[in-house]
């Protein structure tokens, strides 16, 4: 039970998670609070311990769909400030505070004729949040260059430095997200970047972005990606601020070539690539088009599909998440029972 006396500074009761979910959708949290470093990580987890209550760390909510039901304990926004450059030569690396914003990351460190991140520009979040599902686009993933994550370990009860190597990394996947959901607080992640020039083979979109506006390989640079990176992304998918969204909602499923051969024999046309000798990664955004689903408005939910990407689930005018779960299912319905594949989806449900 809750006493007034054992309160914590900046702790905020019964706050909307609307604001705090890119989707817009969801209840009420408990609790709320902002953090700025690890003491203050470790003063909530123990005094939420002495509670009894949960706690879940969040960034700017741009992969989270929360519960009607809202959050019963402490959710902790993390705000963790920093950056800082360690120059060794060819190769640099960067230590950045989990709660700075993404994009302004990037931004910094191409600016600073760094490569490395150039190809994971415009994606919306706080770096602490890149780990946990491992960002990717445009041929690129966070793994790639991730040295270590830092961060605080509700089990240890301490401070641990995670290197890539024990993050269980794969495709937009990782322990943070997985086995280990909800026990390490992200405080910083270190990057290894490095001053030589972004090298082909480049992901066909960005490849056909350059030879439509004649740039040669020999003029590319990590700023001359992240600029058609954004132009591409731009383009295709919308801006959170203006249209809520979660970006991608549903992985793109992968399948043995057995049963893409058999689907390949009715749709020739799909779109997919090869992983490995046995598998194949499938466009899910291709499989919703295919359903005439692409800008497709439902009225029952609220819920639409955007019409440049059709990967993209848009809160149009859905007032609960059980409308936009109802829209989910019907759509996981219809793929399932036309191609045979279960989609998985990509955003968070919490709690
Ligand atoms: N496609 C369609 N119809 C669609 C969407 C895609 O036919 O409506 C086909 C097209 O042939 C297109 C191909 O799929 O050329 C690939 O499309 P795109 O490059 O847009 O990528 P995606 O596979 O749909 C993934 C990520 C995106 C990331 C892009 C670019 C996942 C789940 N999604 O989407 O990530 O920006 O690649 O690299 O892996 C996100 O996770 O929020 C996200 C936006």
């Amino acid at each position: 039970m809750y006493t007034g006396s054992y309160m914590l500074d900046g702790l905020q009761e019964n706050i909307s998670l609307k604001n705090y979910s890119t989707m817009r959708l969801g209840g009420v949290a408990r609790y709320l609070v902002e953090v700025q470093d690890y003491h203050d990580i470790q003063r909530i987890v123990e005094w939420a311990d002495s509670q009894s209550l949960p706690v879940v760390m969040i960034g700017q909510g741009s992969n989270i769909i929360w519960k009607d039901e809202g959050y019963p304990g402490v959710v902790i926004v993390n705000r963790v400030p920093g950056y800082e450059l360690q120059d060794q030569g060819e190769q640099q690396f960067v230590i950045v505070g989990a709660g700075e914003s993404w994009d302004e990351v990037v931004e910094r460190t191409v600016a600073s004729g760094l490569s490395g991140l150039e190809c994971l520009s415009l994606i919306p979040g706080t770096v602490g949040a890149t780990p946990v599902q491992n960002v990717g686009a445009y041929g690129k993933e966070v793994a790639d260059c991730l040295v270590c994550v830092q961060a605080y370990d509700r089990v240890e009860k301490r401070m641990v430095v995670i290197p890539k190597s024990d993050c269980g990394f794969s495709y937009r996947n990782s322990r943070f997200k997985g086995d280990d959901h909800g026990r390490f607080f992200i405080t910083s992640v270190t990057f290894s970047l490095t001053i030589r020039k972004p090298m082909p083979p480049f992901y066909a979109s960005l490849q056909a972005y350059f030879g439509k506006h004649s740039i040669s390989s020999s003029d590319i640079t990590a700023q001359v990606v992240r600029d058609a990176v954004i132009a591409i992304r731009t383009e295709k998918l919308p801006d959170p601020k203006v249209v809520a969204n979660a970006g991608s909602f549903f992985h793109n499923p992968i399948i043995s070539t057995y049963q893409l051969d058999e689907i390949k024999e009715k749709y020739p046309g799909i779109v997919y690539w090869s992983v490995g000798d046995d598998e194949a990664k499938i466009s899910a955004g291709w499989l919703l088009e295919q359903l005439g689903l692409k800008g497709y408005h439902e009225p029952n939910t609220g819920m639409a599909i955007w019409d440049k990407q059709a990967l993209v689930f848009v809160n149009e005018k859905a007032t609960s998440t059980a409308q936009l779960i109802a829209f989910r299912d019907a759509v996981m319905k219809e793929v399932k029972a036309r191609f045979g594949i279960d989609l998985v989806q990509e955003p968070q449900l919490l709690p």
